[in-house]
């Protein structure tokens, strides 16, 4: 690997482990679980991974266990910090017992199918410390779903003498995880699974898991852009910039990156359901925000789209839903020979409100709702050009506002693979390399079904916590494809959380004004106020301050 100076001196940074991952661990075992909703269908559903208890780790003895010969897997979309979490893993496993092994399972669960892994050494994990991406062994969303796949993981893992696995996922992932780990239970496989929480989307968090790691990285990048943009839009002043945000179903990707610049509109989906606003509502306002600055002689903006928006208008949800079943369930569309036989062919399959709404929707558009699911059933919205739909609408709108005499030129921009495989910011290099060290803690103590933590992650590193939680206990049912099943809950934006009502007592004057924030590059050599904040999510996150309010809402 040609290493760039950079790369070379960032290297050489040691993570910081929390205190109590110190020299010598010992287990703590607290109360027994429950699941957060459900209890009973997942008890059912989980008999042999249920209802364990949580465990954190302090200074003691530790525990002397067998060899332990783990496999990794990287599953799903890239996260900044995923190298960290193998390099905590594998420091932890070797100091542990020399002769414990680390094996990377290659491409993600589909590595764990076909038995294609790689050991990981010294010198390969060393090559790869505080780097970003998955390359190390790769990703994949290949989920394993069916007894003959989990058979086939079993006899894979016995071969190859590994006893246990951690699954570096997000909801989805971890829930796989889950079901690996009862399965391999009930059989008495004799193989472990802990899961590690990834996902810069940032919606795999909840009383345990206080953040998923990589948020903080690609905000820190977005932030960055979305900085260079607004001081370009500000120096010229002549652009309104639409800028659709990843995070494929939550909005904190945007709302973090909002708090973090003070940009002139940011939309936030989950306000978007809850009022149930339309299309044209969410059209309207912008162009109202372009009218008034206009009548100021500014004619330039910015605007934050998060890219799951669609799913949140209650219309287009329904439509979604419906097209789900419909590609799922008539092969035949797919041998249609034209765009517009297939559209005619949806057009007659669906209910009466959704083919309005589809009908009234830009060709383009259209054809980007029906494009190919991902494996575990989701729309693709990264491929939905939500950000170029709302330019159209907001320029037809203003072109047939006789009230409107000012100049509205409009730009679009999609952030999403550029920040997530940046190399780590400070905080996910320490996040994840001790969240690799706990999982190894996991395995050591013999644990299975559970996800490592880490707490007290606003506070300065020595003050974090670590430990396990069942991931049992963050499940409940919702129905996906048709059936209920069990999955780990999704954290959307809580419209009654510190982060959101920061942004709501500021988004009017952000609007009005040009109060923009550059937060410049993300920095890893300097003062600690520059280089280790953790975002302003998780310091508002972990404040009180707007707790009086929120009680009002
Ligand atoms: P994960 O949930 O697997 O972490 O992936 C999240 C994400 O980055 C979304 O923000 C985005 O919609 C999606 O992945 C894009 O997926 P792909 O990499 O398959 O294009």
């Amino acid at each position: 690997m040609i290493k760039s100076p950079l790369q070379k001196a960032r290297s050489k940074y040691i993570p910081k482990l929390p205190k109590s991952l110190g020299e010598s661990v010992a287990l703590i075992t607290g109360k027994p679980s429950e699941a957060i909703a459900d209890k009973e269908a997942i008890k059912q559903m989980f008999p042999n991974t249920y209802g364990l208890p949580l465990v954190t780790f302090e200074s003691g003895e530790t525990s002397k266990n067998q060899i332990l010969n783990v496999g990794v897997v990287l599953s799903g979309g890239q996260a900044p910090g995923g190298h960290n979490v193998i390099s905590g893993l594998f420091d932890a496993l070797k100091k542990l017992n020399n002769r414990n092994q680390l094996f990377g399972f290659i491409g993600g669960p589909d590595g764990l199918l076909s038995n294609s892994f790689i050991e990981l050494n010294s010198a390969m994990v060393s090559d790869y410390r505080n780097t970003g991406g998955f390359d190390i062994i790769g990703s994949g969303r290949t989920k394993i779903e069916d007894e003959a796949s989990y058979d086939k993981v079993i006899s894979n893992c016995l071969k190859n003498n590994i006893n246990a696995l951690v699954i570096v996922g997000g909801d989805d992932s971890n829930t796989n995880a889950c079901v690996l780990a009862e399965y391999f239970t009930e059989q008495k496989a004799g193989i472990q699974v802990i899961g590690c929480p990834k996902t810069i989307d940032g919606d795999l968090k909840n009383d345990y898991i206080e953040t998923s790691f990589g948020f903080d990285t690609a905000c820190k990048v977005y932030s960055e852009l979305i900085g260079n943009i607004q001081r370009d839009a500000n120096s010229a002043k002549k652009y309104w910039h639409f800028i659709k945000l990843m995070g494929r179903s939550a909005s904190h990707i945007s709302l973090e990156c909002a708090l973090k610049t003070q940009p002139n509109i940011a939309i936030i989906s989950e306000e978007i359901e809850k009022y149930k606003l339309t299309l044209n509502k969410i059209v309207g306002q912008i162009a109202e925000v372009v009218k008034k600055r206009a009548n100021k002689g500014e004619n330039f903006g910015t605007v934050l789209i998060p890219e799951g928006l669609v799913e949140f208008m209650p219309s287009i949800k329904k439509l979604i839903a419906e097209l789900n079943d419909i590609l799922a369930s008539k092969p035949e569309y797919y041998q249609l020979p034209t765009s517009q036989a297939k559209r005619d062919f949806i057009t007659g399959l669906l209910s009466e409100e959704s083919a309005k709404v589809y009908s009234s929707l830009p060709d383009s558009f259209a054809k980007q709702l029906t494009l190919d699911r991902d494996p575990h059933g989701n729309v693709q919205v990264s491929k939905i050009e939500t950000e170029k739909l709302l330019i159209d609408m907001v320029t037809d709108r203003l072109a047939k506002d006789q009230s409107f005499h000012g100049k509205f030129n409009p730009q679009n921009h999609f952030f999403g693979y550029e920040g997530r495989c940046a190399a780590p910011s400070n905080f996910d290099a320490d996040y994840c390399y001790s969240l690799g060290y706990t999982a190894a803690l996991l395995i050591n103590s013999g644990k299975t079904g559970y996800m490592a933590f880490i707490k007290n992650t606003s506070e300065s590193f020595d003050k974090w916590l670590a430990g396990g939680v069942p991931i049992t206990m963050m499940m409940n049912m919702e129905r996906r494809n048709g059936h209920l099943k069990p999955v780990i809950k999704k954290a959307l934006v809580d419209l009654k959380g510190n982060p959101f009502l920061m942004f709501r007592s500021k988004r009017k004057e952000w609007a009005n004004n040009t109060d923009y924030i550059y937060p410049g590059p993300i920095q890893y050599f300097g003062p600690t106020e520059v280089c280790d904040a953790p975002s302003e999510t998780l310091l508002l996150e972990q404040e009180t301050i707007f707790q009086e309010e929120s009680v009002l809402v």
